[in-house]
């Protein structure tokens, strides 16, 4: 498939995917989770010549500033299910691809970018990368996942803190907390990526991708916390504070949240 918003770049036996839309800080749309959704389930399954992937955002300032806002307002009916059921299902192809996907997270990896960055199986930061999980915000909760994966990387105390005051983390304090594998000097995040999938790759294959199922196992609760976000953001997406946040954001003021 030709792609829009992706670029993809081989190196090898490497691909960087890279998402290109730099104006918006690479912020996901429909579109560009569609690609990511084609790319992660479709074409990279074919691709066994392929030993890893890096993921990034296109330019120096964000690696991807979360869901396109400037979409929400046109979700139909207000309602968030199938937009939150997407982003989820795009995201579990990239946790579930069988060979190592590795985040570059040059700089703001926040809303969906922060949860794009937890659902690769590695992440390298920038020192000015900036994480954080800020849809309250807006109104809203985490809808790509965030809600589970923010826990199971840096436990419930602060996970729990940072979407209640959508504060951000620098990449120290990420670092810190387990969020991410290394930190970088600016600019090097994709070499240090590199170097990494290069020492996986002269591993077994097979084993790698067993890695990454076993992983995943660990995870995989009777309790489906993901389907009770899909709902609990889907409820939250049928608020006038929803469409105020969002409107808020775009006119650049502060929102007027009325509890309804
Ligand atoms: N969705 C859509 N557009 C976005 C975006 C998003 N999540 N994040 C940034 N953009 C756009 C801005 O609207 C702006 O576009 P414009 O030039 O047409 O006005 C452009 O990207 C640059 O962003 P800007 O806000 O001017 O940069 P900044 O340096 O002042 O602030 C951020 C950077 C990341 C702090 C700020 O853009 C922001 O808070 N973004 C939203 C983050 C968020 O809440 N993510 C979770 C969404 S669920």
């Amino acid at each position: 498939m030709s792609y829009q918003n992706l670029l993809i770049e081989q190196d090898g036996s490497f691909l960087t995917v890279t998402i290109n839309r730099e104006k918006a800080l690479n912020a996901l749309n429909q579109q560009t989770m569609l690609e990511l959704a084609t790319f992660f389930g479709t074409d990279l399954p074919k691709r066994q010549d392929v030993r890893g992937v890096i993921l990034t955002g296109a330019g120096e300032r964000a690696f991807v500033a979360g869901a396109d806002i400037k979409e929400f307002l046109s979700l139909e009916g207000g309602d968030g299910t199938e937009m939150a059921q997407r982003g989820h299902d795009a995201f579990f192809l990239i946790e579930r691809a069988h060979v190592p996907v590795v985040a570059a997270i040059q700089g703001f990896a926040l809303g969906g970018g922060c949860e794009l960055a937890m659902a690769c199986h590695l992440r390298i930061a920038s020192e000015k990368a900036q994480f954080g999980q800020p849809e309250v915000n807006l109104g809203i909760i985490p809808g790509y996942g965030g809600t589970q994966r923010l826990i199971q990387y840096i436990g419930k105390t602060k996970a729990t803190e940072l979407m209640m005051t959508g504060d951000l983390l620098n990449a120290q304090e990420a670092y810190r907390l387990g969020l991410v594998n290394y930190v970088v000097a600016p600019g090097e995040e994709k070499a240090k990526a590199r170097e990494l999938l290069t020492k996986i790759a002269t591993k077994g294959p097979l084993a790698i991708a067993h890695v990454i199922a076993s992983v995943n196992a660990y995870f995989d609760h009777q309790t489906d916390g993901f389907a009770a976000e899909v709902a609990n953001f889907a409820a939250v997406t049928r608020t006038a504070d929803f469409r105020e946040g969002a409107q808020a954001f775009i006119e650049k003021r502060a929102a007027n949240f009325t509890g309804k």
